[in-house]
């Protein structure tokens, strides 16, 4: 419950008052969500999706978060994605939403540069390379500051607060110091790198160090966990034992006990599910097959148009399927929905252009009149229409290079209440630690790849059919409100202290 106090606790997280802030007026929770994003993102009137001036934000963050917060009391602390606009804090979709402001240098520096030019590709495979600039290494102590500091304004005495993701690492810390009375946990919602990649990093220590001022230390996979421990006694000559990591303050005495643990992260099943029952949706998904001239097999990608998620290998092993004559344009459709993502960084826009460039010529080789190889949308879609989606497709293409979670694939399984169709599944998605049912493979072995396409395509409704079952049952018996169950409870738990 959330309560507005006359007093407030005294310091900021760098000690000096915030610009604008109204001591007297700020409304204190006992739960904090905080995250680069807030669930809504600024629009203008004629994007899509877009009502009055907010649409929701891309990712899968929001996806798996959204729910729980519908459900709590608690506020949201985030970015508002509008550069240099101050919004106060408000009220939206049932969540107290509290804006944390950008500028056009930070969204520059800070969100296009070290968050997603530094860090992404480092903390996945460095699949592009990570690029290393002090100024953006400053710029993201600057704004984690600022983050910390909109928390420590708003946090009543003994809350709990929990930050998400790489764009925040620093902020556990600071909150620690400026609020010790706080409980404190993190989620990395992509991989944690093995020590071999993260010794890149010129600011490697003061990033787990970061981390460690968090109680409780989340990840998607246990091998993410594992590698941030590793990384922990390798960089900071930390004492791990049982994934409890013993910090220590300048007197080199314990101040507290971090944990890292996995906490594979889910879906809202319930509304996946009622809106893969809807009627209305249900004609859509046969509206779509329709329209696309009934073919015998539609396969579908959805991704945020990123260089992790091998849309290119995607589209190479499809191309050759095609010159192979083992799918022709009359039998079958692939959709690709790509929505759009962080489009003024270089590697992104290098994806684009080629992405584009291979539609057109795939779909210039193989096109006639009547059919289309690929249905290219660079757009991003309302769930509803998602879900009609996943509800058309025969076949799913999930072909990450390297994913921390990848909840499109659990929300495709989810959706098939029939328990048909077929769910293609990199190995390198955290998905596949629990979808072992998936047809599993390696995006990079393009054969193998074309291999599994085509078992997918020819798959018999009664192998289709075990598979999917045991798929569902699994993302049933574990949806995302078990997943900030989990979490919250473990951050409560009191850990027994062992300074031996
Ligand atoms: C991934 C990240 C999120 C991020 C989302 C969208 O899911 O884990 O932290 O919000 O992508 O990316 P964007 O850069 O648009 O926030």
């Amino acid at each position: 419950m959330h309560t507005t106090h006359r007093e407030k606790p005294e310091a900021n997280a760098d000690g000096k008052p915030a610009p604008g802030d109204s001591h007297a007026e700020a409304a204190l929770y006992d739960f904090m969500v905080v995250s680069n994003r807030l669930p809504v993102d600024r629009c203008a009137p004629e994007d899509s999706g877009c009502e009055d001036g907010w649409r929701r934000s891309p990712g899968g963050l929001v996806t798996a978060l959204a729910p729980m917060m519908t459900k709590t009391d608690g506020a949201w602390v985030g970015w508002h994605g509008a550069p240099d606009e101050t919004i106060e804090p408000f009220s939206h979709g049932g969540m107290d939403l509290v804006p944390v402001q950008l500028s056009n240098d930070d969204v520059e520096l800070f969100y296009e540069g070290f968050s997603n030019a530094t860090l992404w590709p480092l903390y996945h495979d460095v699949i592009a390379p990570p690029e290393f600039h002090r100024t953006w290494w400053d710029s993201y102590r600057k704004v984690n500051r600022r983050f910390a500091d909109a928390v420590v304004r708003h946090a009543d005495q003994g809350a709990t607060v929990w930050v998400q993701d790489y764009q925040l690492q620093l902020v556990p810390k600071m909150l620690r110091e400026a609020r010790p009375d706080l409980k404190i946990g993190f989620f990395n919602h992509i991989p944690f790198p093995p020590p071999e990649i993260f010794a890149q990093l010129p600011w490697r220590k003061a990033i787990i160090d970061g981390l460690l001022g968090a109680d409780l230390v989340g990840f998607q996979r246990s091998s993410d966990a594992g590698n941030f421990m590793r990384s922990a006694r390798r960089f900071l000559g930390a004492s791990v034992k049982q994934q409890q990591v013993h910090v220590k303050g300048p007197d080199g005495r314990t101040t507290h006990i971090a944990r890292a643990q996995a906490f594979p992260i889910s879906i809202d099943v319930k509304q996946i599910s009622e809106l893969a029952r809807n009627p209305e949706i249900i004609e859509r998904a046969h509206q779509i097959r329709r329209d696309l001239g009934n073919p015998k097999t539609i396969l579908l990608g959805v991704d945020r148009l990123d260089y992790t998620k091998g849309i290119r290998h995607r589209l190479k092993a499809y191309e050759e399927l095609l010159a192979d004559g083992k799918v022709t344009v009359e039998d079958a459709a692939l959709i690709q929905v790509a929505s759009p993502s962080r489009e003024r960084v270089e590697q992104y826009r290098l994806l684009r252009e080629e992405v584009e460039g291979t539609v057109g010529h795939i779909n210039g080789t193989y096109d006639t009149m009547q059919n289309t190889a690929v249905r290219y949308l660079h757009h991003s879609y309302p769930i509803d229409e998602m879900v009609a989606l996943y509800l058309a497709a025969d076949v799913m293409l999930v072909t990450a290079l390297r994913d921390g979670m990848n909840l499109v694939a659990k929300e495709y399984v989810t959706a098939r209440t029939n328990n048909d169709g077929a769910l293609v599944l990199s190995e390198f998605a955290g998905a596949a630690d629990q979808l072992k049912q998936a047809l599993l493979m390696n995006p990079h072995d393009i054969d193998g790849l074309k291999d599994t396409i085509m078992k997918a395509v020819d798959m018999q409704p009664a192998e289709a059919s075990r598979r999917m079952r045991s798929m569902r049952k699994q993302i049933l018996d574990h949806d995302v409100d078990l997943w900030s169950a989990d979490f919250l409870a473990a951050l409560k738990e009191k850990v027994v202290r062992d300074d031996s």
